[in-house]
């Protein structure tokens, strides 16, 4: 389905996610033991975490991982979401700024995680070069998200352009497949976490 653009979702995002900085807000951390996993082989990784809210995941990681050397970064839109993440006080770099407009050098990273943000993108397709473009070659991605079955999926894109939530689309994990292997990124595995999230671990090719 045609999700009709409109210039509001990033507005509407900021505004939403800096009320939500207060709140619990939604089921990010059922994606957090999926990351985990795939990271645990990964020793003196640069890590960024798109969308990390109050940096819930890169605490968490820390947590687990205490020894393993991590130079970690999170980046976010909502600026109240940086303050809180900041306030944890934890080793790890935090930024305002855009995932369609990343602030960091070309190959700069060997690990993206983004977990439950992408379906806040309204440029998908930006956010995903940016991705490339800031990933080491043979870099991998992590990608939490929401997963709704197509009738429901399609009647909630539906409505999502009149909500005020800045959520621009939910994907099949068809279509999460298809727009990330249209730049060349693969889809390695996938975890369907029931009933209504799906976490998906990606890669960029080792050439460019
Ligand atoms: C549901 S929260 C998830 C936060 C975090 N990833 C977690 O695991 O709890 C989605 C986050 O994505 C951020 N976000 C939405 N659009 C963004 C964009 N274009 N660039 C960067 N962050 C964005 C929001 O501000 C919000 O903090």
């Amino acid at each position: 389905m045609k999700i009709k653009k409109s210039s509001t979702y990033k507005k509407n995002t900021i505004n939403f996610f800096n009320k939500m900085a207060n709140k619990n807000h939604g089921d990010s951390f059922k994606h957090y033991d999926n990351v985990i996993k795939w990271i645990k082989n990964k020793n003196g990784t640069e890590l960024l975490d798109i969308g990390t809210g109050k940096g819930d995941l890169l605490e968490k990681i820390l947590l687990i991982y205490p020894n393993k050397n991590w130079n970690l970064v999170g980046i976010d839109i909502s600026e109240k979401m940086i303050e809180k993440a900041v306030e944890k006080n934890i080793s790890a770099k935090f930024k305002v700024g855009d995932s369609e407009n990343l602030p960091f050098k070309n190959s700069s990273f060997d690990i993206i995680t983004c977990i439950n943000s992408f379906h806040h993108y309204e440029n998908p397709e930006k956010a995903i070069s940016e991705i490339k473009r800031v990933l080491r070659p043979g870099g991998i991605i992590i990608l939490g998200e929401i997963w709704i079955p197509g009738f429901f999926r399609n009647i909630i894109n539906f409505f999502l352009p009149f909500m005020k939530t800045g959520d621009y689309k939910i994907y099949s994990s068809d279509e999460i497949r298809y727009i990330f292997t249209q730049q060349n990124i693969i889809q390695i595995d996938k975890k369907n976490i029931f009933p209504s999230n799906c976490t998906y671990l990606l890669k960029k090719a080792e050439t460019k």
